[in-house]
């Protein structure tokens, strides 16, 4: 029998799963790790704490299934997109990594609009300059930490930084690399144009492959020390929302996912580049070669709920370990029992800024219309709602796109609540199903492993033969009315905030 890895570096844990070739879960391992936030806005991780976890993760999986390390026939990787990670010229970590959601580069994304021309950037990175993507990061360095910047020798994604502690190849692929804002989309590679123009060096980048393509192996020291065969392949893998599109079928035009992870995203596959000029979804690279993606982000899905829950949910947190289930699963009763609309409040999820569609970085969170009947209740289905409304937002700009999604596929942790994927038919007003596997990401990228390896011959048909779906979840005509009127008002709240939020920028700076 063959076996393949997936590992799915996380913004809150790393998780690696052992799938047998038909993507059966063998063994899976998660191991949790600090996000640290010196300031508002700011957010980094430490290298060092997702290499430990994939280490841990890995010998785990291979511990608890007892399963022989040379029928392992590859390893695919998936990760949290758009994180900086920069090394020396002896592959040492220089910083810790600034991560996708912080929002410190506000002045940096002006610099890159000024350099490359609003115009000519959208054409070649398919997106205008964001504080989420890697280039602004890699500026606000070399604006902020010359002496950092000076000893810089390579720069990775978070996920390709595994990559050459397992393998030790510098190497990136297409889907990941769109998010860096340093690819020529449309053409895959990286662009010279936009390099030259930010004053980059190329040799700093990692080699862009294809997402199923093996770009390196094992090496004696990442084997010792997780338990792997040396020689074990290690193909391209995919950004986190690639990666969950191949784990959920996505991989032809007319099929569309959402997740709700700690970001939440509305994603539609595309045979052709299409792009939003107005920036407001980002178009990448898709993991199924010279393929496409379009999707929409809300910075603060899940991290709204996990903020709520570590916050305000300590009871339920207790419950749930005397009773040995999941906190979240005892959040979704207590929010199910109040009605659509939270009794007139709303909750505007933006922790950590927004993107789709307003691209704010100074956006913060909102609840509106507190008033004293309200209850911690309210509070809870309110913040589900407000994330809701949010990725309400991100489906709206994919429609007028002219994206046809009649059939969306639920997942990530939110999709896993029924509660959350009954508001998703309501406010989408479409069938919303779940794969039955609920690996997504690690799936993913197992699959991209096993067409790297030979098993399957093309990301498609490995998705034909393993992803298989629930019973989808039907909009209700009633609850959909009352969301539609809820939904008018909550896309009125932003717009009356804009000016207030720059005002809030200004504040924090100080
Ligand atoms: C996508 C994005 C997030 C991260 C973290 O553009 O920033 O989805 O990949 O999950």
């Amino acid at each position: 029998m063959a076996y393949l890895i997936g590992i799915d570096l996380g913004t809150s844990a790393t998780k690696t799963v052992l799938f047998t070739e038909d993507g059966s879960v063998v063994a899976s391992s998660s191991v949790e790790y600090p996000l640290y936030q010196p300031q508002n806005g700011y957010a980094e991780q430490e290298p060092a704490d997702w290499w430990r976890a994939v280490v841990d993760s890995v010998s785990a999986v291979l511990f608890d299934s007892g399963v022989d390390k040379h029928d392992i026939k590859g390893i695919g990787i998936s990760g949290q997109m758009h994180g900086l990670v920069m090394l020396d010229k002896n592959g040492e970590v220089l910083r810790r990594s600034i991560i996708w959601c912080d929002q410190r580069t506000a002045a940096e994304c002006a610099e890159i609009t000024e350099r490359v021309g609003a115009k000519r950037l959208i054409e070649i990175t398919a997106n205008p300059a964001l504080t989420g993507f890697t280039a602004s990061k890699i500026l606000w360095v070399r604006n902020h930490e010359p002496e950092i910047y000076a000893k810089c020798a390579k720069i990775l994604l978070p996920k390709d930084y595994i990559r050459y502690k397992l393998t030790g190849e510098f190497a990136t692929e297409v889907s990941d690399a769109s998010g860096m804002q340093l690819l020529d989309v449309p053409g895959r590679c990286w662009s010279k144009e936009v390099l030259a123009a930010l004053d980059i060096d190329e040799d700093m980048l990692g080699k862009v492959y294809e997402s199923p393509e093996i770009t390196g192996e094992i090496t004696a020291e990442a084997a010792a020390l997780t338990g792997l065969a040396e020689g074990t392949p290690v193909v391209g893998g995919a950004g986190d929302n690639a990666a969950a599109a191949i784990g959920c079928g996505i991989v032809r035009e007319g099929s569309a996912f959402t997740t709700i992870g700690t970001s939440g995203v509305v994603f539609a596959h595309m045979d052709q580049p299409v792009i939003d000029l107005a920036g407001r979804v980002h178009t990448f690279c898709c993991a199924v070669p010279g393929k496409w993606h379009v999707m929409g982000v809300t910075q603060g899905a899940g991290l709204s709920l996990k903020w709520f829950r570590d916050n305000f949910c300590m009871s339920e947190i207790e419950t749930a370990l005397r009773m040995g289930v999941d906190p979240y699963y005892l959040m979704d009763k207590e929010a199910e029992r109040i009605p659509v609309g939270a009794n007139g409040l709303f909750y505007l999820p933006y922790l950590m800024g927004e993107r789709t569609p307003h691209l704010d970085p100074n956006a913060r969170g909102v609840f509106f219309g507190l008033s004293a009947i309200h209850t911690r209740s309210d509070m809870l289905r309110a913040v589900m709602e407000g994330v809701s409304y949010s990725l309400r937002d991100c489906l709206e700009v994919l429609r007028e796109m002219g994206l046809d999604v009649s059939v969306m596929t639920a997942c990530g942790g939110g999709g896993s609540s029924p509660l959350w994927r009954s508001m998703l038919a309501d406010l989408y007003n479409c069938d919303v199903n779940t794969a039955r596997s609920k690996e997504g990401p690690a799936l993913g990228v197992a699959l991209l492993a096993g067409v790297g390896a030979g098993i399957y011959s093309s990301v498609e048909q490995a998705c034909d033969a393993v992803i298989t779906y629930n019973k989808p979840q039907s909009p209700d005509p009633v609850k959909a009315a009352r969301y539609e009127e809820c939904y008018a008002l909550f896309r009125k709240l932003y717009p009356a905030l804009k000016e207030s939020y720059a005002a809030l920028g200004e504040l924090i700076k100080g």
